[in-house]
């Protein structure tokens, strides 16, 4: 018999250890604020740890960690003054649990994939006898710990499961030869019930080869107390810790190879997918076709029937439906590109809104601004929002028309159907249905063009 559903009602914590150095990562940034997909990598834990409902969150920092303490509000934060080991750190979140009574799932703020399903089966492991790897007939289990099978086990801890189910955990610094050999690795989360952790964390030494007090050793410290201890397996893909640039980017890999499927999955084109570059929170509607070499920072949202052509720079941005944006489109944040509206090539938008099939197709930046619906924005055209000090707004109406290489000094208004002549640097409101004119009028001097030629290349024979 299984009790998935019963089990899960148990009110769980989580601590989310966060305050180890990252030396491998030579950062000054604390590794776990290192992004993944746009994202810190702890935040990744945080939202999975929410849909779970595992509430409170206490997570574990060092000193002059402000950044991260940030980064986690509005969940409470504890200072782990000396980074001692894993075990130490969960250790310093016992007084802000001090009234919780359920169980507490302690998790790596450098492990950010875990899955919410996974956590599910380790919840349902707590209440349960039967059906978890090595776990002893009858007896529930006191520790749960999530384990898995690297294809590397390289520095991970190595799970030792004997005839009564997991005996001890095994940091590879102090593993064996034989140890060493064991394919089961720690994946470093685990669950227990609140006053068991604290007691059994009271007990942990640090007579190890890092001298630490490792989180790890409250597994034979259970053991010894006569109590059982039970693996559930996750996957490599979901369970990598991160301590290096390297795995860092192998993260990213994975995530985007996911995200991918599942942008696919739910309808739209991608028509060199592992070329596309996705944020944690990229939204993505159907029969959206997105080209080659496209990459999405956060905030982005794409409305059904948006066509990106290729080479395109996206953040902060809402495509409605129909806008057709691209080649080599940089969309800042702000960008709010209407319905059926083209953003062409070599095209920079940022703050502004373009309406309903509006036109901005070639070579220019729009910032702060309105651009009325069908209005067209001639190539070349540049709205001057900066003067140094402030920014100012541009706004043109509907069915205006700007001609090629305007500049838009702003402040600045066009009215509704109004125009701009090529060149013209606006600096006045046109009203609308007016034509803006300020360059100088043309001239044109008959035959110069040939009288030019002929002279010239008089000249040039001569001094052979
Ligand atoms: C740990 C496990 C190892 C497991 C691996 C999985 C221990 C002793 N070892 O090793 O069995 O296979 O994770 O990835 O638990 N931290 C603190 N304070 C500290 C030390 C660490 O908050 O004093 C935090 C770190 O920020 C990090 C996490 O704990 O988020 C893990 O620490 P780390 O040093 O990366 O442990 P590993 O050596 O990877
Ligand atoms: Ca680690």
């Amino acid at each position: 018999m299984t009790s998935t559903s019963s089990n899960s009602a148990v009110p769980t914590a989580a601590i989310v250890l966060a305050a180890g150095t990252g030396s491998r990562m030579k950062s000054d940034l604390p590794k776990v604020m290192h992004a993944i997909a746009g994202r810190p990598m702890i935040n990744h834990v945080l939202a999975t740890l929410a849909g779970e409902k595992i509430a409170p969150v206490v997570v574990v920092v060092a000193a002059e960690m402000d950044g991260l303490t940030q980064a986690v509000a509005p969940h409470q934060t504890v200072v782990q003054k000396d980074r001692l080991g894993t075990g130490h750190a969960a250790l310093q979140a016992k007084d802000a649990l001090a009234g919780f009574s359920g169980d507490v799932l302690i998790v790596f703020g450098d492990t950010p994939f875990v899955g919410a399903e996974t956590l599910r089966r380790m919840r349902a492991a707590r209440g349960n006898a039967s059906g978890v790897r090595g776990n002893a007939a009858g007896v529930k289990p006191t520790v749960v710990v999530l384990g898995f099978t690297p294809r590397d086990p390289g520095a991970y801890g190595r799970l030792i499961v004997g005839a009564k189910g997991l005996e001890r955990i095994v940091e590879a610094k102090d593993a064996t030869a034989d140890e060493l050999g064991v394919r089961l690795c720690n994946s470093g989360i685990m669950l227990c019930e609140a006053k068991v952790l604290w007691s059994l964390l009271a007990g942990v030494g640090n007579a190890n080869a890092k001298g630490e007090y490792y989180l790890t050793d409250i597994v034979g410290l259970a053991r010894k107390a006569g109590q059982t201890c039970a693996v559930v397996e996750g996957d490599e893909a979901e369970l990598l810790g991160i301590n290096s640039r390297a795995e860092l980017a192998e993260a990213e890999a994975i995530f985007q190879r996911q995200y991918r499927q599942r942008v696919m999955a739910g309808g739209a084109t991608l028509r060199a997918p592992e070329t596309v570059y996705f944020s944690a929170d990229t939204q993505v509607g159907r029969d959206v076709e997105i080209g080659p070499f496209t990459v999405f920072g956060p905030g982005v949202v794409v409305d059904d029937n948006v066509i990106i052509k290729g080479f395109c720079h996206i953040e902060g941005a809402h495509l409605a439906a129909g806008a057709v944006v691209g080649p080599y489109a940089r969309l800042r944040p702000g960008a709010d590109i209407g319905r059926a509206a083209h953003v062409g090539n070599f095209v920079e938008i940022k703050n502004a809104t373009l309406e309903e099939g509006a036109k901005v197709n070639h070579l220019s930046y729009v910032g702060d601004a309105r651009i009325g619906a069908k209005a067209n924005i001639g190539a070349g055209t540049i709205t001057a929002n900066y003067d140094g000090f402030n920014k100012t707004h541009t706004d043109i109406g509907v069915g205006a028309s700007i001609g090629s290489n305007t500049v838009l000094v702003a402040p600045v208004k066009v009215g509704d159907g109004a125009m701009t002549g090529a060149g013209a640097v606006v600096r006045k409101d046109v009203p609308a249905d007016a034509l803006a004119v300020n360059t100088a009028r043309q001239e044109n001097l008959e035959g110069f063009a040939a009288n030019y030629r002929k002279q010239k290349s008089a000249s040039k024979d001569k001094n052979k």
